[in-house]
């Protein structure tokens, strides 16, 4: 186990945040996890968990110790008539897991090709995309439980997945995720009932053109993060009550949105960026992308602050017109490396 010290993550975060680490260990084996707690214990140092960099806000210093998960690895380990058990490294990059897992015929995480970031970060928000959310296919998260001290396997049950949230969300400092059990279909069972994709997908119904065509959709609106520094969705859809959504449409009509199962409406965050002039715009080095208003994008070597000062532009402004307050979607950490509350 190798600590590195005053190490620069600017390449180790999606949104390119100039940010320096007072201590900085890589994992790559599962034990090394334990050893690394002790060299935080005895230094007093917080302990900071980094994925793929894809949905933290990083100060500029950091007096904590930052774990770099990059523990590898794609093992079946069961199987039934109909899915196949899969526990894959916590390192993993996740597009290529997806991609991995369709030339298997191993099928479900299709609508979910190209999300940026590592296996490991999936469950903690539970990402998702073309109506399909990765606890639908995850079997067990294999965990280190720094309150019990010792290694843990959570069923998806007790994950407590929602939309863009976990249990790992809730009580992000009591788990290290070291790999994450999913749960496959032999058989392809296409859900193609987000927006277009039924039309982009079209006659050629096959698991692979559904991945294409998924790929294509975002490669055509989303910035890749190696030219655009981002990090995704900068805000998540609000959930409004029915009453709040029906006192909304009224003077809004055509705001997209997406009925939920507890009669709560989604609606969507980069429909109201993007009514408040904010696709395209900038506010210094950061802005909103120009082709999809909920990505906010870091033009030219910006700090937390510039982010901050551009993110807090946009909230200001949608809660004016639509009385809405947007909550950002990645994490915030002080530069104790502890996760912090947005303000605003
Ligand atoms: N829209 C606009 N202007 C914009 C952007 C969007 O009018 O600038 C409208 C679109 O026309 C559409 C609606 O808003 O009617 C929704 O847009 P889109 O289908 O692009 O999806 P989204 O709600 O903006 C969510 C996820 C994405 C995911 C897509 C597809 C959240 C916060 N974001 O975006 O996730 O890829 O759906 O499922 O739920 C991410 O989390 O990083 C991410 C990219």
């Amino acid at each position: 186990m190798q600590v590195k010290e005053q190490f620069s993550l600017k390449h180790l975060n999606t949104l390119n945040l100039n940010a320096v680490a007072s201590h900085y260990i890589q994992i790559s084996q599962r034990d090394e996890v334990v050893a690394a707690l002790d060299f935080a214990e005895q230094h007093q140092l917080n302990v900071l968990v980094l994925s793929g960099g894809s949905n933290v806000l990083l100060p500029r210093q950091l007096q904590a110790l930052v774990l770099h998960l990059n523990i590898q690895g794609i093992e079946l380990v069961g199987q039934d008539a109909e899915t196949v058990t899969v526990r894959v490294g916590a390192g993993q990059v996740w597009h290529d897991f997806v991609l991995y897992s369709t030339r298997q015929q191993w099928y479900g995480l299709q609508n979910l090709a190209l999300i940026p970031g590592l296996v490991g970060a999936s469950p903690v928000q539970n990402i998702g995309a073309y109506g399909v959310e990765v606890g639908e296919f995850i079997d067990s998260v294999q965990v280190y439980d720094r309150n019990l001290k010792q290694f843990d396997s959570i069923p998806a049950h007790a994950c407590q997945f929602a939309y863009r949230h976990s249990i790992f969300k809730d009580d992000p400092n009591r788990y290290i995720i070291v790999s994450v059990t999913f749960r496959l279909l032999k058989k392809a069972e296409l859900r193609l009932n987000y927006g277009d994709l039924k039309q982009a997908v079209g006659n050629e119904l096959t698991a692979e053109n559904l991945q294409n065509q998924v790929i294509l959709i975002r490669q055509s609106k989303l910035p890749d993060p190696k030219q655009f520094p981002n990090v995704g969705s900068f805000f998540k859809n609000p959930i409004l009550s029915q009453a709040e959504f029906d006192k909304i449409t009224q003077q809004f009509p055509n705001i997209p949105h997406y009925p939920q199962p507890d009669s709560n409406v989604k609606v969507a965050a980069g429909w109201l960026i993007d009514q408040t002039g904010w696709k395209g715009k900038q506010l210094g080095p950061v802005g909103m992308f120009q082709k999809q208003a909920l990505v906010l994008v870091n033009y030219a070597d910006a700090a937390l602050t510039d982010v901050q000062n551009t993110y807090k532009a946009v909230q200001s402004d949608v809660k004016q017109k639509f009385s809405i307050q947007l909550e950002p979607e990645p994490v915030l950490y002080s530069e104790h490396g502890l996760i912090q509350a947005h303000s605003g």
